[in-house]
């Protein structure tokens, strides 16, 4: 049957008409918000690359949570911004370590909040890679002690999920087992499992203060154009134990969430990096776009490629978006 008999506009034709028939739908529930805790104290500092996101040190988290828990946000994912750095990454291992403090502290305000770690040591080495140099090598199986240890501490100071993000072969298992043989059974893992050496981390690198001091990711993050690779990469994970799975960065890998959300059973994230969240503020700010119509826009094309969820910096102000929308 087509047109005049089939006439697709009838049915988009009022707006109760539209919500009824929306495929995909973004709540708050979809959202989870990254933040970025620093040393010292009282420090509020708006990061520049990244309007509207803020290093904080631990004492100032309270209000954030508060505005968080406020707007109907779920779960938060913790970075911690170290200026200890070494050749090991040891102090993202330490239990007073900026994360295991923040991890701590954000526990006390907020008992029901989901806390996720961000498991990697590139915010902690002094050559900002994300595992161990040996013989001028990220090498693979060195690197999975300090990273199981890091786990181990997260998990230890109260963390719900930690979330591995260096890229390491075999890491998830490793972190897995160490995990259940210290009584850390219902820590789980969301696994960075499918990211690619992306120029969309600019920002988040000067925010974190974790740029690879030479050379590149690129012998541990995937080369974009593989989506073969990508796929294999999740199931990998999968296979090892992670409880949930990614995609990162989000915007130009649609087609990859899409592939692996046919392949697995498991929930899938996808992440809405600081570069794609910069390139948004930046035009927003000239007047170039309406912020908010473009990023709910965004994140439901995220939720259409297949994400269940999204981790990204517009979380708080999307969920107020959607409550103000809701009536
Ligand atoms: C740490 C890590 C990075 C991001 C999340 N975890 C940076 C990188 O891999 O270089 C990027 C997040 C963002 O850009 O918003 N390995």
């Amino acid at each position: 049957m087509s047109f005049p008999q089939r006439r697709l506009r009838r049915l988009r034709s009022s707006k109760h008409l539209r919500r009824l028939l929306a495929e995909t739908t973004l709540t708050v529930n979809d959202l989870i918000m990254p933040l970025f805790i620093v040393e010292g104290k009282n420090v509020r500092d708006e990061i520049p690359a990244m309007p509207g996101q803020y290093h904080y040190s631990i004492d100032m988290l309270e209000d954030i949570i508060t505005e968080l828990l406020q707007a109907g946000i779920k779960a938060v994912l913790i970075f911690g911004a170290s200026s200890h750095k070494d050749s090991h990454g040891s102090t993202a291992w330490s239990s007073e370590g900026i994360t295991q403090l923040a991890v701590k502290k954000i526990r006390k305000i907020a008992p029901e909040l989901i806390i996720i770690t961000d498991t990697c040591l590139c915010a902690y080495t002094d050559h900002g890679h994300c595992g161990i140099i040996k013989d001028n090598r990220i090498h693979n199986d060195d690197s999975l002690e300090p990273l199981c240890k890091t786990a181990l501490s997260q998990a230890a100071a109260g963390a719900d999920f930690i979330a591995p993000s260096d890229m390491m072969d075999g890491r998830v298992a490793a972190m897995r087992q160490r995990l259940d043989n210290a009584g850390f059974d219902e820590c789980g893992i969301i696994a960075y499992s499918t990211k690619f050496a992306s120029s969309f981390y600019g920002p988040f690198r000067e925010a974190a203060d974790s740029s690879p001091q030479f050379g590149d990711r690129r012998s541990y993050q995937m080369q974009p154009g593989n989506s073969r690779e990508a796929i294999l990469e999740s199931l990998l994970d999968e296979a090892e134990g992670a409880d949930m799975l990614m995609v990162k960065p989000a915007l130009a890998y649609l087609d990859i969430i899409s592939a692996i959300r046919a392949r697995t059973l498991l929930p899938l994230l996808c992440y809405n990096v600081s570069g794609e969240y910069s390139m948004v503020k930046a035009a927003a700010q000239q007047d170039w776009i309406d912020e908010k119509a473009v990023v709910l826009e965004t994140l439901l094309g995220m939720k259409r490629a297949g994400a269940d969820i999204i981790i990204t910096y517009h979380a708080l102000d999307a969920a107020r978006w959607l409550r103000d929308a809701s009536h």
